[in-house]
């Protein structure tokens, strides 16, 4: 059987949040699956902002920019059409790595292909509170920061995907959580909704005098963003505190990535382990994190709320939503 894909092809290397400029929407025939290889036609994608990073040049980062001319890459979540692959069939469904398409052609080991638990109220919840971003947040906050109960947690972009539920997984553990976001509305859902102890809007508020006013300082910074937070936190850290680089968003659409913080000696002063946090390190591991998050959303104590656009057509305005901060919750495109 032959597919028409529709994808969004990459032609050029965006300048800054110019996207339409430099992504256009094609359609191709997909190939039969090769042993091991499925098709998939997905349902949702998933907007992330590291892929903003493969848009550019860099050779230097964690993975090699996307060529010009390819199919541009993200998750989705979808149905399988075709397999060719052991342990699939026509009908599951599934999330994996494929291309911001309405089918994908991939392979099932190295897409990360796997079927999704159907107890679960809402399957778009397998991207973000079960899926990466739940994962992301577990893994940086458990197995490289150490969080301990009755810590003092600090967490930027924490009204977005990863950062919410981070918030929420340190307010369960018995942490007192302090959320950095970019609006008014932004901090009153951290506090209202999510039921952190403070929220800080770095749009309006000087984040480093807010962030000296903590008593005892802050013992794990788990940070989204980079830039002039992360010069705010580092005065503000506790001794022998714990900064956990999940992610350095300020600096995406840059060819050169950020430079390094202007308190770089408070590393010293305060002796503190600054460590990143990658979740594709820790995937073998991914059968471990579901449960506990599971457990708490069974439980009512994890959720993620979704920014949803609708239609393949619009990716590109979910993404610059998701680039530029619009967003509250996860940024996904819902394309059934
Ligand atoms: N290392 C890993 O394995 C891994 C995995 C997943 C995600 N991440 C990282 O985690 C971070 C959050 O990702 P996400 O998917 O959860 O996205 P998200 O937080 O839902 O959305 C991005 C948020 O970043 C905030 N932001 C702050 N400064 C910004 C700036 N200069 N430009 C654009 N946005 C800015 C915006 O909110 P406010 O302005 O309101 O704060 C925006 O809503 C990203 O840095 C991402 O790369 C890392």
């Amino acid at each position: 059987m032959s597919v028409q894909a529709r994808y969004w092809r990459l032609n050029a290397r965006p300048e800054g949040h110019d996207y339409a400029g430099a992504l256009s929407l094609e359609t191709r025939a997909l190939g039969a699956p090769k042993p091991g290889e499925v098709i998939v036609k997905a349902e949702y994608l998933s907007m992330d902002p590291g892929v903003r990073v493969w848009m550019t040049a860099r050779e230097d980062s964690y993975s090699p920019p996307i060529p010009l001319g390819a199919p541009m890459q993200g998750q989705f979540i979808g149905t399988v059409v075709e397999s060719a692959a052991d342990g699939f069939a026509a009908g599951d469904t599934v999330r994996g790595f494929g291309q911001w398409a309405d089918h994908s052609l991939v392979d099932a080991t190295m897409s990360g292909l796997s079927k999704l638990d159907p107890d679960v109220r809402d399957v778009r919840d397998h991207f973000g509170a079960l899926g990466l971003n739940g994962w992301t947040a577990l893994c940086g906050l458990r197995d490289v920061l150490n969080l301990q109960g009755g810590e003092t947690v600090l967490v930027s972009a924490a009204a977005g995907a990863t950062g919410s539920v981070a918030c929420q997984i340190a307010r369960n553990m018995g942490c007192t959580v302090i959320g950095i976001a970019g609006s008014d509305a932004k901090c009153a859902y951290l506090t209202g909704t999510l039921g952190i102890a403070r929220a800080i809007n770095y749009k309006r508020e000087d984040v480093a005098a807010a962030l000296a006013r903590i008593e005892g300082g802050i013992n794990v910074y788990f940070e989204n963003v980079g830039g002039a937070l992360l010069d705010a936190a580092l005065p503000n850290m506790a001794m022998y505190g714990r900064i956990g680089i999940c992610g350095l968003i300020e600096g995406y659409t840059s060819d050169s990535g950020l430079p390094g913080p202007a308190r770089f000696d408070q590393i010293l002063m305060k002796r503190l382990t600054v460590s990143g946090i990658f979740l594709p390190d820790f995937m073998m591991k991914g059968i471990d994190y579901y449960p506990p998050l599971k457990q708490w959303y069974d439980a009512g104590k994890l959720r993620l709320d979704f920014d949803e656009t609708r239609g393949l057509e619009n990716v590109l305005v979910a993404f610059t939503r998701l680039m530029t901060g619009q967003n509250t919750g996860k940024v996904i495109v819902d394309i059934r």
